[in-house]
């Protein structure tokens, strides 16, 4: 099983603000239900509650979402203790590919851990303000396999780049 992250961040690191994403950009909402669809997403607690009720569970999708609160309920979601109990749970049912989507605190773990294989990152041509940071990454640790460019239009303030990174070693 390949362990991938997802994440859309700013030119200045920024991917979250006040429990929110900082951006309205309807092509990279797209493309993430395109790449993440049919497969396990593993989720902090606050990222999973700042998806709007009516989106969550994400459909089409095994939602697993990560917490130290015991009693937390999540109808139709799974819910486990730590980042490896929802890596555990995909790998045993067999998951090709599992992704982890954040949010800021989740990413750093999984990074730090060493668990992300491949990272999918949106990269929004702008500095932001937030109060969410995806981590810095060692360039020598990341390997770019693929970048598209997404122009500013009238539904996008802000140009991006859809980028696949694989760890190199
Ligand atoms: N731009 C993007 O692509 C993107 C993607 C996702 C999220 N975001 C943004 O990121 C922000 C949310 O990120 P965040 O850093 O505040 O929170 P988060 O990473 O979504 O969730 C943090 C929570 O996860 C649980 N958790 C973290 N580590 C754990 C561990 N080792 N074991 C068990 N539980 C653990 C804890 O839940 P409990 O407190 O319940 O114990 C913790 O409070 C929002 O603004 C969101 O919009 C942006």
């Amino acid at each position: 099983m390949i362990v991938s992250a997802i994440a859309a961040v700013a030119q200045n690191g920024t991917i979250g603000n006040k429990g929110d994403l900082p951006w309205h950009l309807p092509d990279d909402l797209k493309y993430f239900q395109r790449i993440t669809k049919d497969h396990h997403v593993i989720t902090g607690r606050k990222n999973y509650e700042s998806i709007p009720a009516k989106y969550r569970p994400l459909k089409d999708r095994v939602n697993i979402v990560v917490t130290r609160n015991r009693g937390y309920v999540a109808p139709g979601a799974l819910v486990v203790d730590s980042l490896n109990a929802g890596l555990e749970i995909a790998h045993l049912a067999n998951e090709s590919e599992a992704f982890i989507i954040g949010g800021g605190q989740i990413y750093r773990e999984a990074l730090t851990m060493r668990l992300v294989d491949r990272l999918y990152l949106t990269v929004v041509h702008a500095d932001v303000q937030g109060d969410t940071h995806f981590p810095k990454l060692d360039g020598d640790e990341w390997e770019e396999l693929e970048r598209k460019r997404h122009e500013a239009d009238e539904r996008h303030a802000h140009a991006f780049s859809f980028v696949v990174l694989e760890r190199a070693h």
